[in-house]
């Protein structure tokens, strides 16, 4: 029974740590102007270069990402595990992503854990990804990308994040923790986040520990007071070199102006994979 059990889980680990499935969203932007053209995000998360996440695995990831002709591309942190000195080969990996209106990023937790925040803000610069601590950006006019520091780090300021975004712009949003969507009173619309791996190994008890720090917000989308989150399930893992019944995730979002119908759980209409 014993060796049962432990074949049907590492057959699962072996087929869920790297089987990236890709989530397509559709999804209302307030305040982006009635006629605008659907502006295309892809979202990765938690890619956690490091001792469990090799670099070929990652650029792998990349390359995937620009197979979904993304007008935007946002990294929402935990680039790297344990040390900073991983951040080059994660940078080495990303550097084949672009966008239209540009790669961005925020810290997640443990890209502070890992220290010299200096030097990885360096080595992603070097390939052309932009990191919002709590700043923004205008992305065009009326549409700002805004990125919070991480919450769990104690670094996260949204009134400093939105400093500089007008009331009535239509606000793209990126924090790590899914905790940061209370920044979100601040400004609507829609925000995404990761952080959670999706419980990563999702069997009793982790989902209702995650679920029990982070709100109830593990994976998909949530709703408050008008705005939206999207929790990504993330790419690399932590703590465990496997996922268990939490593929990774790559998430495309089709934006769109109000008046348009989004489609919301349930959408899910591209899965591949890579190894
Ligand atoms: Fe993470």
């Amino acid at each position: 029974m014993a060796v049962t059990t432990g074949v049907v889980g590492g057959t699962v680990a072996l087929r869920d740590t790297r089987w990236v499935e890709v989530t397509r969203h559709r999804e209302v932007l307030p305040g982006l102007e009635p006629g605008h053209p659907p502006i295309r995000v892809v979202q990765l998360s938690d890619l956690h270069r490091g001792p469990f996440v090799d670099e070929g695995y990652l650029r792998r990831v990349a390359d995937l990402a620009m197979e979904l002709k993304g007008d935007l591309v946002l990294v929402t942190g935990d680039f790297v595990s344990r040390k900073w000195d991983y951040a080059v080969s994660c940078a080495r990996a990303l550097s084949v992503l672009s966008a239209p209106m540009g790669v961005w990023g925020v810290w997640g937790n443990h890209d502070h854990y890992a220290g010299r925040m200096p030097k990885i803000r360096a080595a992603m610069d070097a390939v052309g990804i932009r990191v919002l601590v709590n700043d923004s950006a205008a992305l065009e006019p009326g549409l700002y990308l805004a990125g919070f520091d991480d919450h769990d780090t104690m670094g996260m300021d949204p009134e400093r994040a939105f400093r500089a975004v007008p009331k009535k712009a239509a606000a793209i949003v990126m924090g790590h923790n899914p905790l940061e969507f209370g920044g979100m009173r601040l400004h609507g619309g829609v925000m995404f986040s990761g952080h959670t791996h999706g419980c990563q190994v999702a069997i009793w008890p982790v989902p209702a520990l995650v679920a029990a720090s982070t709100q109830g917000r593990v994976a998909g989308w949530y709703s408050r007071r008008g705005a939206r989150l999207l929790v990504n399930r993330g790419i690399g893992t932590v703590n465990l070199p496997f996922r268990m019944f939490s593929r990774p995730e790559v998430a495309v979002v089709d934006l769109v102006p109000d008046g348009e119908p989004p489609v919301r759980q349930g959408s899910r209409m591209g899965d591949r994979g890579t190894t």
